[in-house]
């Protein structure tokens, strides 16, 4: 596996874990009330869950199980690759952070931009690598 992915999928799990956590705080909350502010936390649960664990997770294993080049470099460009990732990762900070400080909410569009910026930059990396075994 391309270190890319071992940090792609390392990071996947650690906002999974984040993600579920503050599921669980929700979920508890809902059954035995301590704390409204919880609330507040749902648009990070979803971002940590949908964009973070989910997306970030079929991006890291496409990077690593899409055919590989028979000649160097065999996973295409890794350049692209740790771009992507960084532009995914700062895309769903500044998403998740918005709310919190005082007028940022520009931000979150900014993010969101980061974030299609990061798709893009992967399907570009990617999209040499969708062909036949062996080419
Ligand atoms: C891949 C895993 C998960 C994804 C993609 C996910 C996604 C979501 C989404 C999209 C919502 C908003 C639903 C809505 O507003 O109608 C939500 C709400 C919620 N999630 Fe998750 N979730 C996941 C796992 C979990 C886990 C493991 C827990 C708890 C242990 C949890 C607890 C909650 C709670 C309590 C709510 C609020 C429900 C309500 O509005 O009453 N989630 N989640």
């Amino acid at each position: 596996m391309p270190r890319l992915s071992v940090w792609i999928i390392r990071t996947a799990l650690l906002e999974l874990g984040i993600g579920i956590t503050i599921g669980t705080l929700m979920l508890w909350n809902k059954g035995e009330f301590f704390e409204a502010r919880i609330w507040l936390l749902l648009t990070v649960h979803i971002e940590l869950l949908i964009v973070g664990w989910l997306m970030q997770l079929a991006l890291g294993v496409a990077f690593w199980i899409l055919p590989r080049f028979t000649h160097e470099p065999r996973y295409g460009s890794l350049r692209r690759g740790w771009l992507g990732y960084g532009l995914l990762n700062v895309g769903i900070l500044l998403v998740i952070l918005a709310p919190w400080i005082p007028h940022a909410a520009a931000l979150h569009p900014i993010g969101r931009l980061l974030e299609v910026l990061a798709a893009i930059t992967f399907a570009t990396a990617l999209w040499p690598r969708v062909k036949a075994f062996g080419v």
